[in-house]
């Protein structure tokens, strides 16, 4: 699609992926359609298929995102990442346009001790996981042209995130104690959208993708880093287990994504989540 003039409809506009996706794609001098759920209901067949036409990638940034709540509404969570990302697809399908269908680590059973790949098999362990799973197949299933792009760990400057919610308690408190043992890729909502450009752009075949920074760490680890960014002392993260940090949906122990794949379509991955943390960080905490 080099050079062409692409016209692209992004779903879920106003979310903190969704807001950035625009504002990439419009820097970039993309034609760009960005909605969200007040004019177009994912989950709204009519609506879907009278939305994609003339365009020719459809980014659905939309998605039921409460990792607990789903636990306890998942017919509702699939409603939204199961069977309105199926419309999507297939409408872009119907339309001859491209999909690009953003998906998560915890489709994963983050239970591996080296970066997942692409083909790793799915293993979901809370309902979330089994919506966005159900999501990839469906997309999968509905529309040749597409690209599941997994991400995780994301924040960015237009949604609640770790790194905001991290800077606003180490301001109020003493101390923080945040869990050592969850391994992942930080990943910049930035970051993420310029790489599903650079994914249209390049013209890469239909597949997985994992959109996440390279390298891995803890939320312990990613709590310092948020606080020295913050201009306090690192030393008030202390370390905790997630046995003491529970709630209702487990959480992925390893999630860290390989990206073989992009390497393979000649398409360079995000650099090393504490380089790009450095480069977000004045943002993000702005
Ligand atoms: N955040 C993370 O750490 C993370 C990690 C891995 C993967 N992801 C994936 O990344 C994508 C973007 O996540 P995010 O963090 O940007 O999520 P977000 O901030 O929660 O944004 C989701 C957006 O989707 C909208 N939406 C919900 N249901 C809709 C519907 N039926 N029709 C149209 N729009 C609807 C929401 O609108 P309302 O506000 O009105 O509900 C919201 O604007 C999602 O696919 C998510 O699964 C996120």
């Amino acid at each position: 699609m080099t050079g062409a003039v692409v016209r692209w409809l992004v779903a879920g506009a106003r979310g903190m992926l969704g807001q950035d996706m625009v504002g990439v794609l419009e820097r970039a001098g993309q034609d760009v359609t960005a909605t969200d759920r007040d004019v177009l209901d994912i989950t709204d067949a009519a609506q879907v298929l009278d939305a994609v036409r003339g365009h020719d990638v459809v980014v659905n940034c939309a998605a039921w995102t409460a990792v607990d709540d789903a636990e306890l509404h998942e017919p509702e969570a699939f409603g939204i990442n199961a069977i309105g990302a199926a419309r999507l697809a297939r409408a872009a399908a119907q339309h001859g346009a491209r999909l690009v269908q953003i998906s998560t680590d915890y489709v994963l059973a983050g239970d591996a001790a080296s970066p997942y790949e692409e083909s790793a098999p799915l293993g979901p362990r809370s309902a979330y996981g089994r919506t966005k799973a159900a999501g990839e197949w469906a997309v999968a299933a509905e529309c040749t042209d597409h690209l599941i792009v997994r991400t995780a760990w994301l924040y960015g400057g237009g949604g609640r995130c770790f790194p905001k919610t991290i800077a606003r308690l180490a301001r109020e408190r003493d101390h923080l104690d945040v869990v050592d043992d969850q391994v992942g890729q930080p990943t910049w909502t930035m970051d993420l959208a310029d790489l599903v450009l650079r994914l249209v752009r390049t013209g890469v075949p239909s597949g997985i993708y994992h959109g996440t920074s390279t390298g891995e760490t803890s939320w312990f680890d990613f709590a310092r880093a948020v606080v020295g960014a913050a201009g306090l002392d690192p030393e008030m993260i202390r370390r905790a287990t997630s046995v003491a940090a529970s709630g209702p949906a487990p959480r992925p122990a390893y999630s860290a994504l390989g990206h073989d794949a992009l390497v393979r379509a000649g398409v360079a991955p995000i650099g090393d989540w504490t380089a790009r943390w450095t480069a977000a960080a004045p943002t993000v905490l702005a």
